[in-house]
């Protein structure tokens, strides 16, 4: 469309990742028009990604809070899925393949049982494994690891599948999706009333939503005091190809020498291999050492990776938050609402940050679920 003013939507939502496509088709379904805004859908986190939901082992120490939202989010992933396929007829690639954390030596097995013990602190099962138990899961392992954890309810989904299903579900839900790059939100008597595109059109909405990852921190018009502390967290993932015999047939994590690396075999002989965790600032160029010290670590763990076929590397950017736990719900300007700031669990949080945000954008009350998570208990970037 050429410089103007288009029609005002319900809901305009910033970013067409998985985040801000299933706000949108949730608000679909919860009878509200919407628009989406993205120069290049799915280009970011959501495409590199390796799909893990991983609620129990990306479990870090100081992060509780955000265990329960992980925890809701993995239980609603059966239904999600379900119904983003009845829609759309496509299927997401959810596979409940639980997952094997291997310890490389003694002290990292030592350090793991550490970490079973504070995951049942908060209920949550790992199952110790020794070293043959460990064989018996993943019979193509490195011979001599001395055991591991099983975490049989972390799953996967193709967060690719996920994508290119969502888009087709806000499509085909009445939703526009508007291909332009967003140059400034327009903020007027301290209330967003809608966006300015890169090619001159005003979009005005009801309320916009902004879900534009790493870049969420930096679009214009927003006064500093308003402008959620989101940073980029630079991630490299590789997608290797081999034979689906010599897949590990559930997802292995581990910390080779203290490195840490982990394998998601996709049915039908996909293996994705992440990631790194680099402080780049918006750059995304891919970094030799990065590709190398992944290969190192995962061939460490399954010797078969040195005879795969190397076949993409691809580099995205982590929307860093303060405390590592999303931005959800009201912002500090009216009609604003923040999702974002996902960090290590963006996949992982899609159907619980599209419910919760269309309950909030229906309903106007945040949903108990989303509470702990409000932009307001951090400070906005002016103020430190
Ligand atoms: N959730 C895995 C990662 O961020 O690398």
């Amino acid at each position: 469309m050429s410089a103007g003013r288009a029609a005002a939507p319900d809901v305009l939502v910033l970013g067409a990742g998985v985040i801000g496509l299933s706000i949108a088709w949730r608000c679909l379904g919860r009878g509200r028009s919407v628009a989406v805004v993205d120069p290049a859908p799915g280009s970011g986190a959501s495409w590199t990604a390796a799909g893990m939901l991983a609620p129990v082992t990306e479990l870090h120490y100081g992060e509780q809070p955000l265990l329960a939202l992980n925890l809701a989010s993995a239980a609603r992933y059966p239904s999600f899925a379900a119904e983003l396929t009845a829609a759309t007829g496509r299927d997401i690639g959810y596979r409940r393949t639980g997952t094997v954390v291997a310890a490389w030596d003694g002290a990292d097995l030592a350090a793991l049982r550490d970490l079973a013990a504070f995951a049942a602190t908060l209920d949550q099962s790992m199952q110790p494994l020794t070293s043959r138990e460990l064989r018996g899961l993943l019979p193509g392992i490195a011979p001599g690891l001395p055991g591991g954890l099983l975490a049989a309810d972390d799953h996967q989904v193709d967060n690719r599948l996920l994508h290119a299903a969502l888009l087709a579900a806000v499509v085909g839900a009445g939703g526009e999706l508007v291909a332009e790059t967003v140059a400034r939100i327009e903020v007027v008597d301290g209330r967003a009333t809608g966006i300015t595109t890169a090619d001159g059109t005003v979009r005005s909405a009801g309320v916009l939503v902004l879900a534009a990852g790493a870049h969420s921190g930096r679009i214009a018009g927003l006064p500093a005091a308003a402008r959620p502390r989101v940073h980029p967290v630079k991630g490299q993932t590789l997608r290797l190809r081999m034979d689906p015999d010599a897949l590990p047939p559930r997802i292995l994590r581990g910390s080779v020498k203290g490195s840490p690396v982990y394998l998601v075999p996709r049915a039908g002989g996909e293996l994705v291999i992440g990631a790194s965790t680099e402080e780049a600032g918006f750059d995304c160029t891919a970094r030799a050492g990065a590709v190398y010290e992944l290969l190192r670590d995962a061939q460490s763990l399954l010797p078969a990776v040195s005879e795969a076929e190397l076949v993409e590397v691809s580099t995205a950017l982590r929307p860093g938050s303060p405390d590592n736990a999303p931005l959800l719900g009201p912002s500090w300007v009216d009609g604003l609402i923040l999702a974002t700031g996902h960090y290590r669990n963006g996949i992982l949080l899609t159907p619980i940050t599209g419910d919760g945000i269309a309950d909030l954008i229906t309903d106007g009350r945040v949903p108990a679920a989303l509470a702990p998570f409000a932009p307001h208990r951090t400070a906005p970037q002016e103020v430190r």
